[in-house]
C-alpha cells in the first residue's frame, strides 16, 4: 500500500528526514532515501556552493528521490540559494519551505518540476499553504528540535485539527523517534511523519560526535527552549551554554543584544566542530528515545519495521470499544 505522501515523493515509506541546519548533508539524505524514506539536503548553514556539493554527493549515493530544504528567513539574501537549487533541480524531487513566507517561491519551484512541501504550525497556516498550492503541508509541534512556532502547539492537538481542514496530505513533525510515534501520527490524521533530531544520531550524519554522544546519553528532560524573550523559540540541548542564554534573556534583551549568543557561528561550533561549551545543539523531546547512532537506512528500515508490528499489534483494539 502506498499513500499519497509516498506517491508525491515517489517514496516506499512516508518517513521523511527534515532539513538540518549545518548537519543536513547530501551522505545522510542519501541514506534516509536508501532506506525508503526521503531524504533532504539543507541549505541552512552552508554556502550555495556548498549546497550543490552536497546535492552531488546525495546523487551519487542514491538512485532513490530526495530533496532540499530552504528555511526562508535563515538567509539575509535567498537569490543565491534560490538560484543553486534551481540549478541542480533534476537531481531533486521536493522543496520544503519553512521559516518565512513561501508565496513568492510556491510557483517558481513547481514550474521547475519540484514538489513543494510547506512547513506549518497552525490550522491558518495549513489551508494557507494549500491556497498557495503546496503538494504537502509539514505540520511541526512543539515537540521539535530547533526552531519552533511561538504558537506552542503539540503535535498530538495540532495535527487532528489541521488534517480534518486539509485536503492536500499533512505530514507531522516533531517528537517522532520510533513506530509508536509513526502509527500514533497516521492515527492523528496525517499522512507521514518527518524527523530531524533521530536523524543526527546517524553515522552518516556530519554532526561532530560530541553531539551525537549528547544525543544518545540524553533523557526526557534533555531540552530547554531559548528566544522565547523575543517571541521566538529554540529547542536545544540543555547544556551550560544554553543555561548561559536563559540567564542573559532574564533581562529582557532586544534582538540585537541577544543576537551574539544565538547567531548560527553558535551552533556550528559545537554541532560541527565538537566545542559543545562553545555553542548550542539543536534538540527535540523524543531524544530519550534514542540509544544508539546507526546508519540513516536501518533507522528508517527500523522506524518503518517497528510501525508494522505495532499497526499489526493494534489491529485488536477494536474489540475493546466493541459495542
Ligand atoms: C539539528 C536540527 C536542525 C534543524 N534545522 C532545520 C532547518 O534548517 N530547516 C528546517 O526547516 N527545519 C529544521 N529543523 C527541524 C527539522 O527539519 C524537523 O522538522 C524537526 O527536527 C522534527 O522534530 P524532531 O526533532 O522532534 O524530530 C532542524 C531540526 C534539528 C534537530
Amino acid at each position: 500500500m502506498r499513500n499519497r505522501v509516498c506517491e508525491i515523493l515517489g517514496v516506499k515509506y512516508p518517513i521523511i528526514q527534515g532539513g538540518l541546519a549545518y548537519v543536513g548533508n547530501g551522505a545522510l539524505a542519501a541514506a534516509v532515501s536508501n532506506g525508503g524514506g526521503f531524504g533532504q539536503v539543507g541549505t541552512a548553514g552552508r554556502t550555495p556552493e556548498n549546497f550543490k556539493e552536497q546535492v552531488r554527493i546525495a546523487a551519487e549515493s542514491t538512485d532513490r528521490p530526495f530533496g532540499a530544504n530552504l528555511p526562508i528567513s535563515e538567509h539575509s539574501d535567498n537569490t543565491p540559494y534560490i538560484e543553486a537549487i534551481l540549478e541542480v533541480k533534476d537531481k531533486l524531487t521536493a522543496i520544503s519551505l519553512s521559516a518565512g513566507n513561501p508565496k513568492p517561491l510556491v510557483s517558481l519551484f513547481k514550474e521547475a518540476g519540484l514538489k513543494v512541501m510547506i512547513m506549518t504550525a497552525s490550522v491558518k497556516h495549513s489551508l494557507k499553504a494549500q491556497e498557495l498550492g503546496a503538494d504537502i503541508v509539514i505540520c511541526e509541534g512543539f515537540e521539535a528540535g530547533g526552531h519552533d512556532s511561538p504558537l506552542e502547539m503539540t503535535l498530538f492537538s495540532l495535527i487532528p485539527q489541521v488534517s480534518r481542514e486539509l485536503q492536500i496530505p499533512a505530514v507531522a513533525a516533531g517528537g517522532i523517534a520510533n513506530g509508536q510515534g509513526v502509527v500514533a501520527a497516521l492515527a492523528l490524521g496525517a499522512e507521514g511523519v518527518q524527523l530531524g533530531t533521530r536523524f543526527v544520531a546517524t553515522k552518516e550524519c556530519e554532526a561532530h560526535e560530541n553531539y551525537k554522544k549528547f544525543l544518545v546519553e540524553a533523557k526526557d528532560d534533555a531540552t530547554v527552549v531559548l528566544e522565547r524573550s523575543i517571541g521566538r523559540a529554540l529547542r536545544v540541548l540543555k547544556s551550560p551554554f544554553a543555561q548561559t542564554i536563559l540567564e542573559f534573556e532574564k533581562s529582557r534583551p532586544t534582538v540585537e543584544q541577544l543576537l551574539p549568543y544565538i547567531r548560527g557561528v553558535n551552533n556550528r561550533v559545537a554541532a560541527i566542530e565538537g566545542r559543545v561549551e562553545e555553542g548550542w545543539m539543536n534538540c527535540g523531546q523524543s531524544v530519550g528515545l534514542i540509544d544508539s547512532v546507526e546508519s540513516a537506512s536501518d533507522v528508517v528500515r527500523n522506524l518503518a519495521r517497528e510501525a508494522r508490528e505495532i499497526a499489526a499489534a493494534l489491529g485488536g483494539l477494536s474489540t475493546l470499544f466493541a459495542d
